[in-house]
């Protein structure tokens, strides 16, 4: 559990009512994916690389997300991955992700996600204070969720503190961006960083990633180029399971790298980015 001081509310918002409602937003969600998904999935559009899919499924789910907002929360802006931007007028932002792991999705491999937050500020992870967030794991239906200051459950029971295991002991998660230029230099930091640990893993889902720090199941997790939506819902959860998730030089994290982990193996982890120039232009 974090000690972040909640910032100032609109009349009548607590956190716990936000967390609430970002968890059924998500699990409806998930059901509905679950429930609907077509023997065969296909391909919608591409968006920022002809590796980066669309399907019907991420649309129809951003849609219900967006249609339960403007009921539930009108004064609320919304920021999702598949576009359906809506203005606000109370400094709230709900940041949504329909479905994180599409490429999983698409092949009916079971890891992905839908990952929902509300934040407070500006929606960039320089500048706001997430207030709540719930990842539900489609597949596997189990819901992470946290509120500022709360604490993080998994299905509703509180996550238990997790022992930080030393760098060359530890299970490091990251992801691959879809531009062939960062994946090249994705793939030359790699191999400044696998000799030092336990082994990596690439799930495809980078909210279960960060849900998967904060309960334990990795040690450690990096990841260069995510989104708003990927990373809003689980680097609360992370963070208020006992997890540290920083940027490179200091930086806050976001878009450019973000690392998730504890103890001194995080700060290790960082050494070695940094010293592999991870955040260094690509061309992507
Ligand atoms: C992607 C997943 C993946 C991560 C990518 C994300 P999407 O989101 O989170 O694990 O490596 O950076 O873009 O496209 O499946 O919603
Ligand atoms: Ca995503």
């Amino acid at each position: 559990m974090t000690t972040s001081t909640v910032p100032a509310l609109p009349d009548g918002v607590t956190v716990p009512a936000l967390r609430a409602l970002a968890l059924s937003l998500a699990t409806e969600a998930g059901d509905v994916i679950r429930t609907l998904r077509p023997e065969r999935v296909t391909v919608a559009a591409t968006k920022s690389s002809d590796v980066d899919p669309v399907t019907a499924m991420d649309r129809a789910v951003e849609e219900l997300l967006v249609a339960r907002l403007t009921t539930e929360r009108p004064e609320d802006a919304i920021l999702g991955e598949e576009g359906d931007d809506v203005p606000g007028t109370s400094g709230l932002t709900w940041v949504v992700d329909p479905i994180d792991g599409t490429v999983n999705y698409l092949y009916g491999v079971a890891a992905y996600s839908v990952s929902v937050a509300v934040v407070a500020g500006p929606p960039d992870p320089a500048e706001w204070t997430v207030l709540a967030g719930c990842v539900h794991d489609v597949v596997a239906d189990r819901t992470w969720s946290a509120g500022l200051g709360e604490g993080a459950t998994l299905d509703g029971v509180p996550l238990p503190p997790v022992e930080p295991a030393p760098l060359a002991r530890s299970l490091v998660g990251t992801g691959f961006g879809y531009a062939a230029s960062r994946r090249a230099a994705q793939a030359r930091v790699l191999t400044q960083v696998l000799p030092h640990v336990r082994d990596i893993r690439r799930l495809g889902s980078a909210a279960i990633d960060l849900c998967l720090v904060a309960q334990g199941s990795y040690d450690l997790y990096y990841e260069r180029g995510l989104n708003p939506w990927d990373m809003a819902a689980g680097s609360l959860i992370a963070e208020e399971a006992g997890a540290r998730v920083v940027g490179l030089h200091g930086a806050a994290p976001g878009v450019t790298v973000t690392v998730a982990g504890r103890g001194p193996a995080l700060d290790q982890l960082v050494g070695l980015l940094e010293a592999a120039d991870a955040d260094a232009p690509d061309g992507a």
